[in-house]
């Protein structure tokens, strides 16, 4: 099962065992990890995912859609150029079997 790495500001990492075709954001809600919202369901349209991708995943990532990229410039936590992306947008799977991730301070409000 691919692995998900959200570490948090407290220094605290909570690990999950995803299923192969979720996304970040829905193995954190589903698996209550805190910090991340996920409100719109995952239709990147609130931005509640917000999450600091690791470096060393950055290159296994896919590129960024308008919807995703609209949607980062409206976060809570400040946007890093490079690093953020909204966790409901990264699938995880054969293609991507592990990855870590900072979890913002604050997400979005709605
Ligand atoms: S869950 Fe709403 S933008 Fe990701």
């Amino acid at each position: 099962m691919p692995k998900i790495f959200y570490h948090h500001a407290s220094g605290n990492t909570d690990v999950v065992d995803a299923v192969p075709g979720t996304s970040v954001m829905r193995a954190a809600v589903t698996n209550g990890v805190d910090g991340i919202i996920g409100e719109c369901g995952g239709q990147a349209m609130c931005a509640t995912c917000h999450v600091y991708v690791r470096e060393d995943y950055l290159h296994c990532l896919p590129g960024m859609n308008e919807d995703e990229e609209e949607m980062l410039e409206v976060t809570s936590s400040p946007r890093d150029a490079e690093r953020s992306r909204l966790g409901c947008q990264i699938k995880v799977g054969p293609a991507l079997e592990e990855i870590a991730v900072d979890v913002p301070l604050t997400q979005a409000e709605q």
